[in-house]
């Protein structure tokens, strides 16, 4: 065998190493020096033929060329592995699952809505609304609720540049609706109100009610009772409780508060209905006869007067109590970590 320089050899690899291209040609140089045939495995074979002198150095020299070669090779290796991940990412895998499009979805307020709406049309109520700029005379006058009456501090109004006001609550469409269409009738009155008020927990200055009328020849606080009684069921799916405690209205009488048992705990006490087992959802009672005078219809006991009752409640505090939302608040934050549980 020709003597092998391994000092020079070991420059002319790290020379060709160093121009390598391709994976391929990489292989070869591999071959070509550490290989079975390559060029270091000659010299080790060769070992045995040299003088006792020479065969140490020169063992030592071909296994320090094998490592560190071989080293190099394998960074090199690496450079283009990596590179050939590149190269794959920029292919269209046809396989692969598609990414989803983030689609947004509706407010839960105007989900719970719906489904308000959707229970009283199926128990044959008309969904009807109003303007949310109201005047005075609706708000408050025919509500049977005069100027001066201390009643009126009950609800903190936004009054207008232009007289009118921002509605207190959705009552005066009860008004606004017996102006125009003759009993039997029964409707829902969906829709924002605005009440000038600080906010906390339990309050806002904007809030989304719900009123409901029902108007006929013969109506009892019975015929409300089962028909609420039945809303709660059908919007909580749950039997839940409800009772009726006397308060006060002025656009009825008598007037009564609405509770139901407390969906959070199941009526045992907790933090949410304050230990009481009840939470207080709504307010209601039997039409005022001066509410019917001021719509133009003929009040009970008239000879061909009409009886009926109204209700009015939050729709945050429904939504709340169904979803175990404790912060009124947030309905309104754009909070999407909130919205986007629904
Ligand atoms: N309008 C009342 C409020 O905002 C709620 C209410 C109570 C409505 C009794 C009614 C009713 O129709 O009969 O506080």
């Amino acid at each position: 065998m020709a003597k092998i320089n391994l000092k020079l050899l070991k420059i002319e690899a790290k020379k060709e190493i160093k121009k390598t291209e391709s994976l391929d040609y990489l292989n070869k140089i591999f071959d070509k020096y550490l290989g079975k045939k390559g060029i270091v495995s000659e010299v080790l074979r060769s070992l045995k033929s040299l003088p006792q002198t020479k065969r140490k150095k020169t063992g030592e020299a071909a296994n320090d060329f094998k490592r560190e070669i071989g080293e190099l090779i394998e960074e090199r290796k690496k450079i283009f592995q990596n590179a050939g991940y590149k190269i794959q990412d920029t292919h269209f895998d046809i396989t692969a699952p598609g990414k989803k499009p983030v689609s947004g979805h509706l407010h839960p307020l105007t989900l719970a809505r719906k489904e308000v709406e959707e229970i009283f049309e199926n128990m044959g109520f008309s969904v009807v609304e109003g303007p949310e700029m109201e005047s005075e005379w609706y708000n408050f006058d025919a509500l049977n609720i005069p100027k001066d009456h201390p009643a009126r501090d009950q609800w903190d109004t936004f009054y207008l540049e232009n007289g009118l006001l921002l509605r207190t609550h959705t009552s005066p469409v009860q008004v606004r609706y017996m102006e125009k269409n003759n009993p039997p009738l029964r409707i829902i009155v969906p829709g924002p109100v605005f009440r000038h008020e600080a906010t906390d927990p339990s309050h806002e200055f904007e809030l989304f009610q719900v009123e409901g009328l029902m108007v006929d020849k013969k109506i009892s606080v019975a015929n409300f009772k089962a028909i609420i009684d039945e809303f709660f069921r059908r919007f909580f799916k749950k039997d839940v409780k409800s009772r009726l405690r006397p308060d006060f209205f002025p656009f009825t009488e008598p007037s009564f508060d609405i509770s139901i048992t407390c969906v959070v705990c199941g009526g045992k006490g907790c933090p949410t209905c304050k230990n009481s087992g009840w939470v207080e959802l709504a307010g209601a009672g039997m039409v005022h006869p001066n509410v019917f005078k001021n719509a133009g219809l003929m009040p009970h006991p008239s000879a061909d007067g009409w009886q009926g009752w109204a209700f009015g409640f939050g729709l945050e505090r429904l939504t709340m109590m169904k979803k175990k939302i404790n912060d009124i608040r947030l309905f309104r934050s754009s909070d999407l970590r909130f919205l986007n549980q629904f």
